[in-house]
């Protein structure tokens, strides 16, 4: 029938932003006409998500009210945490994110201005996490106050309950602005589709953690960290690597679909991983991650994308594997607020068309008379 169809959709513009552009002729990304280098050489992430959210840097006043109003609004409602006590301590992290969210679209459904749901929700996603993290692992209902001023501090405080040191809380935050926004990537574009319909900030929220759950989105970094501990040494590295390729296995937080020749995010993180391994002393696993990189180059001519670097540097920071996805969640949703606040001021149902391969009409046979 001569419709164009292309697999995933890819190459096709799908609809405008101004949000962010990822572009494939350069392999670069910029935030609102922001070089993410710049932004994770220079800013804060609480810079990027005011970036994200308002369209313009903040001057220092206004950087300072923002932060003082996330930190004010850490705290939980009593009835989610209820609920997050009750959630299985094996279920998943993302699970418990997707749910967390649910949930607070039930107790506090939307009312207010969009912006000011963005921020409170950014404030209370590391709470979410790590309220319902402490106490299913460490049986203790933890206070969601902490000393830190910013977001990641605040995280790394909750998680290790004392405060961070600045190397690794300065190699997190930029893990967070490199994952803060992305262009019509699948999880924010679930959102928009949600949104589209008129539906609600939470549910768009909800539908985006969903669609970043999954290994070929968010759960890279997760399974990149299980590959890359699988090895003793960079040699049996290569062996399996060449084993799983053999096999025709995909190798977690390599490829991308935009990017064809480097992600412009993964040297900036690479760079962190090494710095983190080297102060923890543990330089085995950047060898062994390294490694992988150059036998995918030499064989697949595939590069590391964020995930691939960024589970390194979570795991010098003492994160659980677990953790990693959803620290993606906290990150990215100061772009899927973005987004959700871009897509309504000019909505259309987002509504594209299938091409049918389908058998043809047919008449429709009664149940008594079927073979
Ligand atoms: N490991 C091994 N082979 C890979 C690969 C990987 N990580 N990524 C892509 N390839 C191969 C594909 O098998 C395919 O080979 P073929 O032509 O012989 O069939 C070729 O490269 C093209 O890949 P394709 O699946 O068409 O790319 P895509 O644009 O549909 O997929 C990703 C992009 C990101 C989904 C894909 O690269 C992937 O699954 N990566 C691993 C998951 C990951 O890291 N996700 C995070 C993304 S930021």
């Amino acid at each position: 029938m001569g419709t164009l169809t292309t697999g995933g959709l890819e190459g096709v513009v799908a609809g405008r932003t101004a949000i962010c552009t990822a572009e494939a002729a350069g392999d670069t990304l910029f935030y609102r006409g922001f070089d993410v280098a710049d932004l994770a050489a220079q800013a804060s992430y609480e810079e990027v998500a005011y970036l994200l959210l308002y369209g313009e840097l903040p001057n220092a006043a206004q950087l300072s009210d923002f932060r003082t109003r996330l930190a004010g609004q850490r705290e939980l409602p009593p009835d989610l945490k209820t609920l997050l006590e009750r959630l299985p301590a094996a279920a998943h992290p993302m699970d418990v994110l997707r749910t967390g969210v649910s949930v607070l679209g039930c107790l506090e459904p939307e009312s207010e201005d969009v912006t000011a749901l963005a921020e409170r929700l950014l404030a209370r996603l590391p709470a979410m996490l790590l309220y319902w993290h402490q106490f299913h692992t460490r049986g203790q209902r933890i206070d969601l106050g902490s000393p830190a001023a910013d977001l990641t501090g605040h995280f790394l405080h909750l998680l290790h309950s004392r405060a961070a040191e600045e190397i690794y809380r300065r190699a997190l935050e930029v893990s967070l602005i490199l994952y803060a926004e992305h262009e019509f990537n699948a999880s924010t574009f679930a959102a928009r589709v949600i949104t589209s319909t008129r539906a609600d900030f939470y549910s768009a929220i909800a539908g985006a953690i969903g669609a970043l759950r999954g290994p070929l989105h968010g759960g890279a970094n997760e399974a990149a960290m299980a590959l890359i501990a699988s090895f003793g040494g960079a040699d049996e590295a290569e062996h399996g690597i060449l084993e799983r390729l053999a096999r025709k296995e995909l190798i977690m937080g390599f490829g991308h679909r935009v990017y064809k020749r480097r992600d412009p995010r993964s040297p900036i993180i690479k760079q962190w991983a090494r710095r983190l391994g080297e102060e923890a002393r543990d330089t085995q696993h950047y060898a062994i991650a390294e490694r992988i990189e150059a036998v995918m180059r030499r064989e697949k001519r595939l590069f590391p994308n964020l995930d691939f670097y960024s589970a390194l540097v979570y795991r010098a920071c003492g994160i659980p594997a677990s953790l990693f996805t959803p620290i993606f969640v906290i990150a990215r949703s100061a772009g899927w607020a973005a987004h959700i606040i871009e897509q309504r001021q000019d909505n259309r149902l987002i509504r594209p068309l299938a091409e049918y391969v389908g058998p043809a009409a047919r008449a429709y046979v009664p149940l008594a008379e079927r073979p």
